[in-house]
């Protein structure tokens, strides 16, 4: 059944819309009321799966809006449409890395010069906290800052989201880089497991998001996504799993010098997921400032501007895998 759509919500453009997060995206938007316009790229071709996901969208209420990111005049036309667009293009190196391509989106909106509010894709780590991160993983952060430079040099109304660690790649490894499944058996602790990071559902991302849309609270700010009882150390998300399956698992650790040597052997693109690994869970970027603090002014936190939503748990996610 296609949602009903609210005529006072902004309409939404989601580019990447068929993306890990992306699709979470458009569903949420449409379940919240706004009118939901989905990017198709005729570079997909003869991509069934997507092609597929599209025509569901459109199905559940979605209005497919044909652009590339390589025609600028395709790209005005589809930002027209709408008041706001969401981007959730590849940003993971083992899956794919396109941020920089968002320049062109930019572009776009500049010219186009009637977006309410402009989401860029980010949705982890908050770069601008990232500006000492190693090489090579620190070329996510670095990208992600351009887009914002050009962002706000083109005076364009944006929101930042920081959301943290998506709970299906670090959950479902027990926070272990290179593992999205939990063991029964036995698990690596990263050094000695007790940074706090934090975990959120990846649907409950999309929501959060989709409620800052018509906030002003959100605006030109940067909203971290943190589910206070979601915020654990390595050893308590696996102490959560181990009472799941009712097991304790066999323990051996990595300490933070073994783990930096390890990387150099293997692909660059694996590199970059692990430096960001070592950033989260050896030296707990995520947790180790309070949002605001320092004149960060333009620094608010999701579940404190909504706390109706009722934020899947760790223990809750993890049931799935038992
Ligand atoms: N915090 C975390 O733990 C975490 C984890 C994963 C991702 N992230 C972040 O979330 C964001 C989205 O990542 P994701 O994993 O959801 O992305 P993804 O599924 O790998 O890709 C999303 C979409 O990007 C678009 N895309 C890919 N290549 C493209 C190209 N050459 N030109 C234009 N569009 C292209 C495609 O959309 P269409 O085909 O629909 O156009 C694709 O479906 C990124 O910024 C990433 O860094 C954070």
């Amino acid at each position: 059944m296609a949602a009903t759509m609210n005529s006072e919500k902004s309409k939404v453009l989601v580019v990447g819309g068929t993306g890990y997060l992306g699709k979470r995206l458009v569903r949420a938007s449409l379940a919240h009321g706004h009118e939901t316009f989905v990017l198709h790229r005729p570079e997909i071709g003869v991509d069934i799966e997507k092609v597929q996901m599209l025509l569901e969208f459109k199905r559940m209420g979605a209005k497919l809006v044909t652009a590339s990111l390589e025609d600028h005049r395709s790209l005005v036309e589809a930002v027209r449409l709408v008041d706001v667009v969401i981007c959730a293009i590849s940003g993971v190196h083992i899956r794919s890395h396109h941020i920089l391509l968002q320049l062109k989106l930019v572009d776009a909106i500049k010219e186009a010069g009637n977006i309410k509010r402009f989401y860029p894709s980010e949705f982890g780590t908050d770069p601008a906290r990232m500006k000492d991160a190693m090489e090579p993983g620190r070329v996510t952060f670095h990208d992600k800052m351009a887009v914002r430079r050009a962002i706000e040099e083109a005076h364009i109304p944006h929101t930042y989201i920081s959301a943290n660690c998506f709970a299906g790649y670090f959950l479902g490894g027990l926070c272990q880089p290179g593992y999205i499944l939990p063991s029964r058996e036995s698990v690596t602790i990263l050094g000695e497991g007790d940074q706090k990071a934090i975990y959120v559902d990846e649907d409950d991302i999309a929501i959060y998001i989709i409620r800052t849309i018509d906030d002003p609270r959100a605006l030109d700010k940067t909203v971290y996504i943190r589910p206070p009882e979601n915020i654990l150390s390595q050893r308590e998300v696996v102490q959560i799993w181990e009472k799941l399956i009712g097991k304790e698992l066999f323990k051996s650790s990595i300490p933070a010098r073994d783990f930096l040597a390890s990387m150099k052997e293997k692909e660059y693109a694996e590199q970059v997921g692990l430096v960001h690994y070592y950033h989260v869970c050896y030296e707990g970027c995520l947790t180790s400032f309070e949002i605001g603090e320092d004149g960060h002014g333009d620094e608010v936190e999701a579940c404190q501007l909504y706390p109706d939503v009722n934020y899947t748990t760790v223990e809750q996610y993890m049931k799935r895998y038992v």
